[in-house]
Order: structure tokens, then sequence, then C-alpha cells
């Protein structure tokens, strides 16, 4: 017998076999029940979330042969059903609106519409990908979904709702179908590896569940792939090697070193990476998932349910996030989406990913504000600091003195907080304390000001070339 892929043999049957699309599933139940049912739908959704399932299971409902009425609970055993299954059937009729999008399409079947159901209580029109109707088309289409026969019912669907014009949408009961949430496609993914009798390692579910990004086709279209390596049980590193997902150790150790601050360390994951064949934008793609991680962690902590991740993995992101202050996960979240689309467009890709990684490394030692400002509230005054360099800046070329006697004038207009490391900032307490807490009573606006400065990434170089650090932000009054 041929084989069937996963994903047609494992089509959900009846309404509570949809999974993930609770909501929709609760309502056409109900419009059933009280006789309601709409005479067009407009379903839409990304790929492979279940939208020609849920019109084949409402097709059955609405003519299932076994009882005298629109059902639930379609038996998905008589002929109808049957038929309906896989798409045959006679009174239901599957139209690909890509290939069928022309006017003369739609007044052919405006012509067949007028004429009674063969077998069934409806004549029920499924059109896939409608948006690619033409506008002639669509506007042929308008006459009939004004004021359809009794005996006929629409379903649409699209994963591009925006492209169907207003007139069609105003004329049916919508439904947005969600992504599948990666634990849903994971318990999916288990039971029909199950059902299969396949071997599988416990940890490999989740991450291949992830892949699948919300489409459960993709999710078991990702399974058949790996099935047909011919290798068990199913394992995380035959996913890594065969389906060219990076590995997932070498991605948590390339953040480890950045969390480090090791430079060297950092150079060398990338090249640990780099040379098991896998893309620098697929490198950027792991590291954005895995610095979301560690975010959540620092803001909901390691066992949110918002983290998709094994015991294993809740444990080490715990550990790595007391690397990270959560503005610099952020910084490095923003940095790498545009990353992303440099290295798409340049030749130089591997020295761009580099070079963010190293900044994002380094930037830890220079920009530890939160220290730096509870250092200067604790009075404790004495910044740790490299020797200056032969770069000098504006400030730096004055004397510490002259600097803060003049700043009863420099404060008119400025933020003030840029200081040459080994000029200023280790040798005064009391003026520390002083600045500390005016910086307090500024309250949130020297705060805005000091993540505007931070996030800054101008700001971020030049203190990186200066050597420098920020050591207070003043307001301008
Ligand atoms: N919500 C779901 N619950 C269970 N299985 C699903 C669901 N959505 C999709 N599937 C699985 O994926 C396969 C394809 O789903 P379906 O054809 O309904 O997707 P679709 O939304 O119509 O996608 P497309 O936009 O690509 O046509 C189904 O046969 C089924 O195995
Ligand atoms: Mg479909
Ligand atoms: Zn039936």
């Amino acid at each position: 017998m041929a084989y069937t892929v996963l994903a047609r043999k494992y089509r959900s049957q009846t309404f509570d076999d949809v999974i993930g699309q609770d909501p929709i599933v609760q309502t056409l139940k109900n419009a059933i029940r009280t006789d309601r049912v709409a005479h067009a739908y407009l379903f839409a959704g990304t790929r492979g979330v279940g939208k020609t399932t849920m019109a084949r299971v409402l097709a059955k409902a609405l003519n299932c042969l076994s009882v005298d009425a629109p059902t639930t609970g379609p038996c998905c055993k008589c002929d109808g059903c049957i038929a309906i299954n896989i798409g045959e059937d006679i009174d239901v009729i599957e139209i690909d609106g890509a290939t069928n999008n022309g006017v003369e399409q739609v007044r052919e079947l405006r012509q067949n519409a007028i004429y009674r159901p063969a077998r069934s209580r409806f004549k029920i029109y499924i059109i896939d990908e409608v948006h690619m109707l033409t506008v002639p088309a669509f506007n042929a289409l308008l006459k009939i979904l004004e004021e359809p026969p009794s005996h006929v019912k629409f379903i649409f669907a699209t994963t591009e709702p925006n492209k169907v014009i207003a007139t069609i949408q105003s004329r049916c009961q919508r439904f947005d179908f969600s992504n599948i949430g990666p634990g849903q496609i994971a318990g999916q993914l288990k039971f029909v590896l199950e059902q299969e009798k396949i071997k599988y390692e416990e940890d490999l579910v989740l991450p291949l569940a992830k892949m699948a990004n919300g489409s459960m086709r993709d999710g078991l279209s990702l399974l058949d792939r790996l099935i047909s390596v011919g290798v068990e049980p199913l394992s995380v590193s035959l996913l890594e090697e065969f389906l060219g997902c990076p590995n997932s150790e070498k991605i948590w150790n390339l953040v480890a070193q950045i969390g480090a601050g090791d430079a060297a360390g950092t150079f060398a994951a990338i090249e640990d990476l780099i040379s098991t064949g896998i893309s620098e934008v697929q490198i950027v793609d792991s590291l954005v998932d895995y610095m979301r991680d560690l975010m959540v962690v620092k803001s909901t902590g390691a066992e949110s349910e918002l983290l998709i991740l094994t015991g294993r993995q809740r444990k080490r992101a715990g550990e790595l996030a007391e690397k990270f202050d959560v503005a610099a996960l952020i910084y490095n979240i923003a940095t790498l989406e545009k990353l992303r689309w440099a290295i798409k467009n340049s030749d130089r890709s591997r020295a761009l990913l580099e070079a963010s990684l190293l900044r994002f490394a380094l930037s830890e030692h220079f920009l530890n504000v939160d220290e730096l400002l509870r250092q200067l509230q604790t009075g404790s005054g004495a910044v740790k600091k490299k020797e200056p360099r032969s770069v000098k800046s504006q400030a730096s070329s004055e004397s510490p003195e002259t600097r803060d006697e003049g700043r009863g004038t420099r404060d008119e207009g400025r933020a003030s907080g840029i200081e040459h490391p080994a000029s200023s900032i280790e040798h005064q307490t009391s003026k520390n304390e002083h600045r500390a807490s005016r910086i307090e009573n500024r309250g949130k606006t020297s705060g805005q000001k000091r993540n505007e400065l931070i996030n800054d990434p101008a700001v971020k170089t030049v203190l990186m070339g200066l050597d420098a650090t920020i050591t207070g932000v003043e307001e301008n009054q």
C-alpha cells in the first residue's frame, strides 16, 4: 500500500479532534445545535492550522447521512462522511481558488449551485485560497453570496484574509484560526509516535514542535522527514543532524561565552557552530530564541509557563540568566533582528556576526549601569576601570575639580554622563553621594534618560572606543 504522509493520515475527523481551535469549534457546534448555521464562512489563518480540516468536519456535520438533521457528532462511517473525508463527495465540492480563479469558473459555479444536492441536505462549496480569485471573479461571487439558495453553503479558506475584498468579508462569518502552541503540537506528535509505534527520546518532541512554528502540518511533516532517516530511537541529535537546526549544546555554549564576557570564547563558539555547516542567519535566529528565553527567566522566573523548555534546559536557562541584565537582553534581541537583515544582504556575514556578538560579550563590561549606579548610591565611589587610552574625550581634558565646579552651568541643557574613566570616577566619594541623590530625586526622568543613553548604539560605540563608561545622567531642565 502506498505510504500516506502523517499529516493526511492523522487529519482530525470530528470537532473534538481538532486541536487548539476551541472557540471556533464551540461556536460552530452551537450554530448546529440551534439551527443557526450561516450560509457562508471565511476561515482565515496560517498554513496547516486546521482550516481545510475544519471545513470538512463542518461539511460532514451538515451532511452526515446516518442522521436526519445536521449533527455536532457526524458518524464518519456513512458514504457521505467517507467521501467528504477524502475530498471527493458529490455534494461537497472542493475548489482550489488559486487555479480556478477566473470569472468563468465562478459563473459555472453559480449555474450549478441552483440545482439541489444529489443525496445530502446541502450543497457545500469549499473554496481554498479564496484570496487568489480575480476581482471579476469576486464580483461574480458576490451575487450568489447575497442571496444564495437555501440548500447552498460556502466555506472559504485563506491564508491572506486581507486580500479578500471587504464586500465578500461582510457577507461571511469570519473565523480566525490561531497558530497552534508548541505544547499542543508536541502532544500530537507524541500521540502519532505512539500510534506508529516508533521509539523516541522524550527530549525530542518539544524542540521538534517548536520548529513547526505554530503549524501542525509542518510539525507532522518534520516528523515524517525524521522517520525517513531510518534510525531509532528518534533523538535531538538526529534532529540537529538531519533537519539542519543548530546544535543546541553549541548555542548554549555561545550564549554562555557571551554572558561570561569572554571574547576569545565567543569567537571559538561561533567557529564551533559554523563548522557544523549551519548558516549565520540560523545562528542569529537561534540566539534570538535563547535570549528571549533568558529574558523571560529574568522577568518571570525559570518555572514560567512562557518557556517551552525541558527540565534540563530550564535549569540551564536559570543559571545563564544570572549572567545578563534585562536591559542587555532587550538590546541584544533588537540588535539581532537588525543583524539578521544586514547579514542576509552582505557578503561579509561572518564578520558582521562576530562583531555584533563580541559587542554583546564586551558591552557588559563597559555598561553595567545598574552596578555602577549602585556603587554611586552607596558612595563606594571607586569604580574599577582600566587605564586611560591615548584617546581623549572632552570631559577628560578638564581636571575633575574644574568639571565639578563648572557643573552648575553645564547642567543647563545636557546629559553629561559620559566621562573618561581615570580622570573622573575613582576618587570622589562625597561628590558621588551628592550626585547619586540628585539622580534619585529626579526619579523617572533620569531613569529614562539613562536607558536612552545606554541603549543608543552610537553611545555604546563611542564608550567602547574611549574605554569609558556612564557615571550619571542629569536632567535637561
Ligand atoms: N488544529 C489541528 N488539529 C489537529 N491536526 C491538525 C490541525 N491543523 C492541522 N492539522 C494537521 O495538519 C494537516 C493539514 O491541516 P489542514 O489541511 O487543515 O491545514 P490548513 O489550515 O487548511 O492549511 P493550508 O492553509 O496550508 O491549506 C491535517 O491533515 C492534520 O493532520
Ligand atoms: Mg487547507
Ligand atoms: Zn456520516
